[in-house]
């Protein structure tokens, strides 16, 4: 199949209609899948109602079967078209938090392929933040499946060139954005229980979540590892590159005896740096991976560090460790999931 991409600018006035919308909406509606950018990362998009699509997200991106999908819209009015039952706590989110990366897991409603929410009596939706998705949404009007678009085991994608890579020749078109924003996926809150609980950390934090509702809790899963995550996606290994990854938690000087200890077994060694520290390391690769004065900026960064180190060939790497504060769970999240949890403390 060939994979057509169209090159949007996103300073444009999306209310104007543009042809590659267009093109890319008539696509989804024939039942094919398209990458398109959200704040996020980008997603691949396919009509939600349809067992066909669907089945074809599933396929291209290798995604096991019972994980189930993000549905994404552009209007509340689609929110009560999927959704059973939106408790009050998800209004005020949703008038506050909506377009952003928040997900909402709710009862479902009918009408939805059955391979959306992998045969869950709940589904998750979303309306995102960025331009280019709801102007694609709205043209199709359809509720839209979208996982992140990268093949499993891979890091999500913030380009739409890391799409590309992953996979040209499996769907039919890329909608190319620019790089995302948020750069880590939405925050999924599950919101079937008396308080909501968060599912997955990502780009709207639990402090913001508590400022607008009051009491939220968070999966067992997240604090302890021999719980089973609620949230399906939560339980797949997830991305680890292909050179072992360890975060070192300590001071500038253990960071160096760590490399120095590698570098003397012959070894070629990554380090996953914030601008403010990337000089104070002698290593053979050092990759900087945002602010440390700005969690957003290393959450914006991590997934295009995390791809660069494949192609950079290291023996290992090393990165640093963050406060697991505001955005930061989120990045601590996924970075702990890509060091396979190996983390070093002075
Ligand atoms: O930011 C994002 O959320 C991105 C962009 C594209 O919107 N999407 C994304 O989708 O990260 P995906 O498929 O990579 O992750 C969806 C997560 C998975 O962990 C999945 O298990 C969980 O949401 N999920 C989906 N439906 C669920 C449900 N009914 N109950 C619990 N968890 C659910
Ligand atoms: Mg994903």
């Amino acid at each position: 199949m060939e994979t057509k991409v169209w090159i949007v600018d996103n300073s444009n006035d999306l209310s104007l209609s543009y042809p590659q919308i267009a093109q890319a909406a008539a696509l989804l509606m024939k039942n094919e899948v398209v990458a398109f950018p959200t704040e996020t990362v980008y997603g691949l998009g396919a009509n939600a109602r349809s067992d066909e699509a669907v089945g074809k997200i599933y396929k291209a991106k290798g995604r096991p079967s019972d994980n189930p999908l993000i549905v994404h819209i552009a209007t509340k009015e689609q929110l009560y078209e999927i959704a059973a039952d939106v408790p009050e706590y998800v209004e005020k989110l949703i008038d506050v938090l909506w377009p952003g990366p928040i997900t909402f897991v709710l009862p479902k409603r009918t009408g939805l392929s059955d391979r959306v929410t992998a045969g869950l009596n709940t589904v998750a939706v979303r309306m995102p933040d960025h331009p280019l998705a709801l102007a694609l949404i709205k043209e199709a009007d359809l509720p839209i499946a979208a996982p992140s678009a990268n093949l499993s085991g891979k890091p999500s994608p913030t380009r739409a060139a890391h799409v590309f890579d992953d996979l040209d020749g499996r769907i039919a078109g890329i909608l190319d954005g620019g790089a995302t924003g948020v750069g880590v996926e939405s925050t999924v809150l599950d919101c079937t229980q008396r308080f909501p609980v968060i599912l997955r950390p990502g780009g709207v934090t639990k402090e913001q979540l508590e400022e607008l509702v009051g009491k939220v809790e968070v999966d067992q899963a997240l604090i302890d590892e021999g719980h089973t995550p609620k949230s399906p996606g939560m339980k797949y290994t997830h991305y680890a590159p292909k050179a072992p990854l360890t975060i070192i938690d300590g001071s500038l000087s253990f960071f160096q005896e760590v490399i120095d200890s590698a570098k003397s077994e012959g070894k070629k060694v990554g380090v996953l740096a914030t601008a403010e520290q990337a000089e104070s390391y002698q290593a053979d690769v050092v990759f900087i991976c945002g602010s440390r004065r700005d969690m957003q900026s290393v959450a914006a960064g991590l997934y295009e560090v995390l791809r660069k180190f494949d192609e950079a060939d290291v023996d290992c790497i090393y990165s640093e460790s963050f406060t697991s504060e505001g955005v930061g769970q989120a990045v601590m999240n996924r970075l702990l999931k890509a060091a396979g949890h190996r983390i070093v403390k002075e």
